[in-house]
């Protein structure tokens, strides 16, 4: 490819003075240095990633900064969310000291979530703020966590309680890199994907749950290169919205909030995030029935759909059991907590507490 040409898709994340482009297309990976060239030059770039993407993409991503003069060093963490700790973060900061990172350097997470939010908190704190750009490699980071800035780790006592907001200068997706993800991973980012079609567009929820099990079994092809500019579109327009999440970005927790009791009332490590999620979102959409009047035949394809998802065996959780952990959901405030709700495929809206024992209702429809 020559140098300079676009190619793919761009979504532009519109905030003022801390607007920055999504660029999407297959190879970009080889590509990067190139578009820091244009977005964020610098002569040095520290790359985050964890130990399984460092094998699969390290390499390629260091010698595409190579080919635009900007040095590289890596330093790679344990793959798994128990890296988006306290301790893995002193250790980035003892780095960055060896290293003399400097403000006017740059701070690359390279990977998943986990990495995206660790390195983005690393890039936030170390000298009140060092240039941030994510290279997304899940489906989950590159539809939902690359995009709108919220960084952080987690601490013993919940999950996401230390962090701050930090847009990244640039966020690079290249959809060849889903090809090396476990399928598993894969299923549990589709959820995070269908979730934009229930809440702000029926067209992407119809071509996503129509070719679901293609997306699944062939991740990295050109739909999915159009897949992933809409939900990044999506994402930017509630972001650009609602930045710090007082408002309309509420509506991305559809099928969260017992999607998170399943977790924490399974300890964090039975259940995927998106396996989760696609639990709660079944149990979302029959309150949604219930109490919004959302279309019986909605619902009955949408559920459908559901199934489709993996899910471990979940018979022996008691719904009475689970409910009391929304309760507890980071979300929620001292008034209670906001639901978010469908009328339609493609239309959310926000209500607050829904009457108990409808929510235990649907949460035995979850588990079911
Ligand atoms: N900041 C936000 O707005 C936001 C939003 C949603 C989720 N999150 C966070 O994201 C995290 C989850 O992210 P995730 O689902 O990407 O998990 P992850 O980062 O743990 O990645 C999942 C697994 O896939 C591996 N992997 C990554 N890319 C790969 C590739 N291309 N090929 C092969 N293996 C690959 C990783 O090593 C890891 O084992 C959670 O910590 C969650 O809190 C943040
Ligand atoms: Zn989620």
């Amino acid at each position: 490819m020559a140098g300079g040409e676009r190619v793919g898709r761009t979504v532009e994340v519109k905030l003022g003075a801390r607007s920055y482009p999504v660029r999407i297309a297959c190879g970009l990976l080889d590509r990067v240095g190139e578009l820091l060239v244009e977005i964020a030059p610098c002569r040095r770039a520290v790359i985050i990633t964890d130990d399984n993407v460092r094998a699969l993409y390290a390499a390629r991503l260091a010698s595409s900064l190579a080919q635009a003069q900007i040095d590289s060093l890596v330093i790679s963490v344990p793959p798994g969310e128990s890296s988006k700790s306290l301790e893995t973060l002193a250790h980035l900061y003892d780095e960055f000291a060896r290293l003399h990172v400097r403000r006017d350097e740059l701070v690359l997470a390279l990977g998943g979530g986990v990495i995206g939010d660790l390195a983005g908190f690393a890039a936030a704190t170390w000298l009140r703020g060092v240039r941030f750009v994510q290279v997304p490699t899940t489906v989950l980071s590159q539809v939902d966590s690359s995009v709108g800035g919220k960084v952080g780790i987690n601490h013993p006592s919940g999950k996401n309680l230390i962090g701050s907001f930090y847009q990244p200068l640039l966020v690079v997706i290249d959809p060849d890199t889903l090809r090396t993800l476990p399928s598993a991973e894969v299923w549990s980012g589709l959820a995070e994907v269908i979730k934009y079609g229930f809440i702000a567009d029926r067209s992407l929820y119809e071509r996503v749950a129509t070719d679901i099990r293609a997306l699944a079994a062939e991740p990295g092809s050109s739909l999915w290169e159009e897949i992933l500019a809409r939900c990044c579109e999506i994402k930017a327009t509630i972001v650009q919205s609602d930045e710090r999440d007082l408002g309309l970005r509420h509506i991305l927790n559809f099928g969260h909030t017992l999607g998170h009791a399943l977790e924490a009332a399974t300890g964090y490590n039975r259940l995927r995030h998106g396996e989760a999620v696609a639990r709660g979102m079944v149990a979302a959409l029959w309150l949604s029935h219930w109490l919004r009047a959302f279309p019986e035949e909605e619902l009955e394809a949408s559920l459908q759909v559901l199934e489709q998802f993996p899910r471990p065996e979940l018979d022996d959780l008691v719904a009475r059991e689970i409910v009391p952990h929304v309760a507890h959901d980071k979300k929620g405030t001292s008034a209670g907590q906001k639901w978010v709700l469908l009328d339609r495929i493609g239309s959310a809206t926000v209500i607050q507490d829904p009457p108990a024992e409808l929510v235990v209702q649907a949460a035995e429809k979850m588990l079911r």
